[in-house]
């Protein structure tokens, strides 16, 4: 249990500098998710996320508890998870470069990630065209909320 809440301290901090440092940057990139080949992008995202993050975006079971090395389930994509959160730029970071590195690059380097780099196996439009399909996934209010994110 100690071992548990020490984890989640650290998680809940990648998040908070993840969030910092992504509004501090204040790059806006939310038009890179403009007029994207959704269908394009949802059929991507079949062949390569849905494995883990779920056939609908609904993520692996007990999403929020670690596994016994310490990393996370993939969350969901979905509304129910914290991907709307992120400003778009470290969602194609975190895809393109995997967790573990996108984390590294800003900071964080004691933390082990399940999320696989794509780089190399997906070019840099396949990644937006399956980001915009995400975003479509969402209510028009989260998807405003979510343009609030950069
Ligand atoms: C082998 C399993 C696996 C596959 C395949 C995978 N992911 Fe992930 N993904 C994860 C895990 C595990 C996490 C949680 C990451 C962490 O703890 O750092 C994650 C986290 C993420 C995050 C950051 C968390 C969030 O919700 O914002 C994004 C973005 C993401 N994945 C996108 C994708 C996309 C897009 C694809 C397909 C191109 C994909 N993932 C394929 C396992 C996977």
């Amino acid at each position: 249990m100690q071992k548990l809440t020490k984890h989640l301290k650290s998680m809940t901090h990648v998040w908070i500098i993840l969030l910092t440092i992504t509004t501090a940057t204040q790059s806006n990139a939310h038009h890179e998710l403009e007029g994207r080949d959704i269908e394009h992008g949802a059929q991507l995202y079949q062949d390569h996320c849905a494995s883990c993050h779920g056939v609908n975006l609904e993520g692996q079971p007990n999403w929020r508890d670690f596994n016994e090395d310490g990393s996370l389930p993939a969350p969901p994509h979905d509304e129910t998870g914290h991907t709307w959160h992120h400003d778009t730029n470290m969602l194609f970071e975190y895809t393109k470069l995997g967790g573990q590195e996108a984390l590294r690059r800003v900071g964080v380097k004691n933390y082990t990630s399940g999320m696989p780099a794509f780089d190399g196996i997906l070019t840099d439009q396949d990644i937006w065209d399956i980001l915009a399909y995400i975003r479509s996934t969402w209510s028009q209010e989260i998807q405003d909320l979510h343009a609030t994110r950069h």
